[in-house]
């Protein structure tokens, strides 16, 4: 049987479950107020020597808001180059954007600043199922936002619980817990998989495992990046969260042996990779990871963040093999777009053991977040974009895999949740092939290296699917 991580060629995945878990071991009794005392007093120097760069940021680099609003062009219409050029200026530079500068969606399409129209086929990573500005959630946004938008947890609200009982009912789970971000589903699911650990499944205090599958991207947080195998994500923030665990994805044997630890409290893992490059799991993969997960008394954490809300042609990604996880994370298209809203659905012997105080967001549960996940969920309900997403994906797969196979020799995914793998050579590469394809009008973006995720609005139909078919293969051909 294959140890949990020692299938994975990463030194940082090997290292995960034995370095991290002997951190933690050593935790309580380090005296850890000590390098946190070293840190202040370094810092105190270093202040002393930058202070007058620091005074020169503070001073004169900020300008009354009426001077830097003077300044803004914001109702002067700018060229591409100059879109591009203002957030290379200004913002951080954490992304690496395709060069389109767009300014208005409308269901499948955006248009850029010179009125060129694209069919989208990224989705704002998924999160645009319903299609750009969807009516409804756009009238539900309105409707909401001139009457109550946000109130705190600190009172209650008309929304929440309407949408409360509207969303477990659709899913079928006791309770919900709202958030924001997708993340904060993923960091919210950790926190109930530790505290279950630790008062239902009797895991001695602080010793708690979440296990992950390589390949996994759940966000950005210091939790998210701690178990991730991406060295782009997790590179030079460290030191990372204890407890965390790997083993390869689509690999039962290497799991039955993670989960056989009995301080192991969950296994969180996408029902297909989306970040990793579309990467479906062999069918029976989730049938085990459940049946292992009963047998070991360990929660299964399904990530739907990307793959659910109709994505690959069911409502959740783990309804393809019928199997219910304990507890399920929603976001991205849980809005459609136009609004962060995620959510984390389970039953009451996992949702009870948090508290009032222990967890919770400002925003999280806020009544314009509810109105819109309400509309956003109606819309993938009435509008039947499972079933069209399920349709689409077959014809869109079936017309990818004519294109050349020394070009594109790999297709795969489900309902619209779809990668092609681009064979790369000395003229043409994943990224020059997104260049061209959005010269012919369609957008889509590389996902590690040599794979294009093709992820269109669920709202796709026939013809427009096969009008993309021939952009795509007009571009793979044109190389
Ligand atoms: C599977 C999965 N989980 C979680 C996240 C994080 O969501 P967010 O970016 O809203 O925090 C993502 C984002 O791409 C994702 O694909």
């Amino acid at each position: 049987m294959t140890q949990p991580t020692s299938g994975s060629s990463l030194p940082r995945a090997r290292s995960l479950l034995t370095t991290n878990c002997s951190i933690l071991d050593s935790a309580p009794n380090q005296p850890d107020i000590k390098p946190i005392r070293g840190m202040f007093s370094k810092l105190s120097r270093s202040l002393k020597t930058a202070a007058p760069a620091l005074s020169r940021a503070v001073h004169v680099g900020t300008r009354p808001a009426s001077t830097a609003a003077s300044k803004l062009k914001t109702d002067l219409p700018l060229t591409a180059e100059e879109v591009y050029a203002r957030e290379d200026r200004y913002g951080a530079h954490n992304y690496h954007p395709l060069p389109v500068a767009l300014e208005k969606g409308e269901g499948l399409y955006v248009w850029d600043v010179d009125g060129n129209r694209y069919y989208d086929f990224l989705s704002a990573y998924s999160a645009v199922n319903q299609g750009h500005c969807h009516p409804k959630i756009v009238a539900a946004l309105n409707a909401q936002a001139s009457r109550l938008t946000l109130t705190s947890r600190a009172f209650y609200n008309d929304v929440l619980g309407a949408y409360e009982e509207f969303i477990t009912g659709l899913f079928g789970y006791d309770k919900v817990l709202p958030m924001n971000t997708g993340v904060e589903g993923g960091e919210t699911a950790c926190k109930l998989a530790r505290k279950w650990a630790y008062t239902v499944k009797g895991v001695p205090k602080n010793q708690a495992r979440i296990i992950f599958a390589e390949g996994n991207f759940w966000g950005r947080t210091m939790a998210a990046i701690s178990s991730s195998t991406d060295p782009s994500s997790y590179e030079g923030f460290g030191p990372f969260m204890p407890g965390f665990g790997l083993v390869p994805y689509n690999d039962i044997p290497a799991l039955e042996n993670a989960l056989r630890h009995p301080d192991v409290a969950a296994f969180m893992v996408e029902p297909i990779q989306g970040e990793a490059g579309v990467i479906v799991p062999d069918p029976g993969y989730l049938t085990a990871v459940r049946q292992l997960c009963t047998k070991y008394n360990v929660l299964f954490i399904a990530d739907e963040v990307q793959t659910g809300l109709s994505r690959t042609g069911r409502r959740l990604a783990v309804d393809h093999e019928k199997v219910r996880p304990d507890i399920v994370i929603l976001g991205k298209a849980l809005s459609g777009g136009v609004y962060p809203v995620s959510a984390v659905l389970c039953d009451d012997e996992v949702m009870m053991v948090i508290k009032p105080g222990e967890h919770g967001s400002t925003y999280g549960g806020n009544p314009l977040a509810c109105r819109v996940a309400m509309a956003a969920l109606e819309v993938l309900e009435e509008e039947k974009l499972a079933e069209n997403a399920e349709k689409m994906g077959q014809l869109l797969r079936s017309e990818l895999l004519k294109l050349p196979k020394e070009i594109v020799p790999i297709v795969r995914g489900k309902g619209l949740l779809n990668a092609i793998v681009i064979k790369e050579t000395k003229d043409y590469d994943a990224w020059r092939v997104c260049m061209r394809l959005r010269d012919n009008g369609l957008l889509a973006k590389p996902t590690h290296g040599d794979i294009i995720r093709l992820a269109p609005p669920l709202i796709i139909k026939d013809h427009e699917v096969r009008d993309c078919a021939d952009i795509i293969q007009r571009t793979i051909m044109s190389f």
